[in-house]
């Protein structure tokens, strides 16, 4: 037992079935059918080889994008192959996850076998907003189709999806009231690592959020801005797009647009709200930059053109965060700063991730697209840490015990 809950070495896993929950959220490219990146994928293969190499038949069950991250909403036949690849075993794969047919496949599955079932926000009650909405509880959670169905043909569940942690949904947090549980490798390793780092942060301490998972930005910016954790708060990417429109600065119509087609326009008003409270900490980007037929352009916030898509930083601001992030003690990145995939519009999330490699601050790094960067700009080696979640990182930082963790520690008290 560790932190309250089970782990691995606790169970006898020969000839037993094992519904392991991970995360192998990545970037999709639906038209080759195939993963832009796969590190969270590699991050989980030690927890399912081990799982398998003991015996234990196995079920994994994941999601892939979200109701909130649309454009990676997709199957999860490509990371069958992938795990596959990477451990040297077949990964069965299903296009179903809770009906007749997933049900039956695992009943048919031999010891060491393995059997990844397809995204679980397939059902409905997985939904990421839907979660927000209809905020179950975890005996609820224990009532839902998926749990209802694939609980009794299991002995054990095992959630390694730390990345995901911070979710209060079916397949992360209501297994556990109904079965044995345990945490995976992966889970089991973060969180060690985390809660060590995190005993007491040196300041100053600065978070730099971006990206475009703007309800867990804006939650997480409430929460490390509120419980003091941050000395200040750099903003980039769409996170800071949706802070300065808020506050009456040009982005740029297209900007504007991006945001309502996105229906982030409730983001509007909370943004708002939270300058006005933390405007002596949030640092807004001062210049942005736009991309026309594949060259980059500048504007200070007095020049911003009516028609600006802004899809990166611009270099008076990418001056401005360097400083900031040499002269912290502690940093911690999530989310890039723009489009960082093309060469035009990567400028600002590659200075971040270099001035990342160069400070002597402790620097921590979470979620998908922050890997990949710190992969990218090859500086994954110089960070301290390099966390496969980025809105689980920040939850857990915060103090809150996050839903997974209850839910698992909840386990080793019942069974
Ligand atoms: C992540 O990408 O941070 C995790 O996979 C969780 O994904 P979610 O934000 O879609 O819940």
């Amino acid at each position: 037992m560790k932190f309250g809950i089970h782990t691995l070495d606790e169970f006898d896993l020969a000839g037993k079935t094992v519904l392991c929950r991970v995360d192998m959220n990545q970037p999709v490219d639906k038209a080759t059918d195939t993963l832009k990146s796969t590190q969270r994928i590699e991050a989980c293969a030690p927890t399912v080889k081990e799982i398998s190499d003991k015996g234990a038949k196995l079920v994994l069950m994941a999601h892939q994008g979200s109701d909130i991250e649309y454009e990676n909403f997709y199957c999860t036949r490509p990371h069958a192959k992938v795990l596959s690849s990477l451990i040297g075993k077949e990964v069965k794969w299903i296009d179903d996850v809770c009906g007749p047919a997933a049900r039956e496949a695992i009943k048919a599955l031999k010891d060491g076998e393995i059997l990844l079932l397809d995204n679980v926000r397939f059902c409905s009650e997985e939904q990421t907003l839907f979660e927000m909405k209809l905020n179950l509880t975890h005996e609820q959670q224990a009532q839902t189709e998926v749990v209802t169905k694939l609980a009794p043909l299991g002995d054990l569940y095992v959630c390694d999806a730390f990345a995901a942690s911070h979710r209060d949904q079916p397949t992360l947090c209501g297994f556990e009231q109904v079965m044995p549980s345990a945490m995976g490798r992966l889970f089991e390793k973060e969180y060690v690592v985390i809660s060590e780092l995190m005993e007491s942060p040196e300041k100053p301490c600065v978070f730099v959020l971006g990206g475009s998972k703007i309800s867990d930005a804006f939650i997480m910016m409430e929460t490390v801005l509120g419980g003091g954790s941050a000395d200040k708060v750099l903003t980039g990417g769409l996170v800071g797009n949706i802070l300065l429109h808020a506050v009456g600065k040009p982005i740029g119509q297209k900007s504007v647009d991006f945001i309502y087609a996105k229906n982030y326009e409730d983001y509007i008003p909370k943004a708002k709200a939270l300058y006005d409270k933390y405007a002596d900490r949030i640092v807004l980007p001062e210049d942005l930059a736009g991309v026309t037929d594949g060259v980059r352009h500048e504007y200070t916030l007095d020049e911003v053109p009516e028609d600006l898509s802004a899809i990166d930083i611009g270099s008076k601001t990418i001056a401005a965060y360097e400083k900031a992030i040499a002269e912290a003690k502690t940093v911690f990145v999530n989310g890039p700063m723009g489009v960082f995939e093309e060469a035009p519009s990567e400028a600002g999330t590659k200075a971040v991730f270099e001035a990342l490699a160069t400070t002597d601050a402790y620097t921590v790094v979470g979620g998908g697209d922050s890997v990949t960067a710190s992969r990218k700009y090859k500086v994954a080696d110089k960070l301290g840490y390099v966390c496969t979640g980025g809105g689980a990182l920040i939850r857990f930082l915060t103090g809150e015990e996050l839903p997974v963790v209850k839910a698992l520690r909840h386990a080793a008290e019942a069974f």
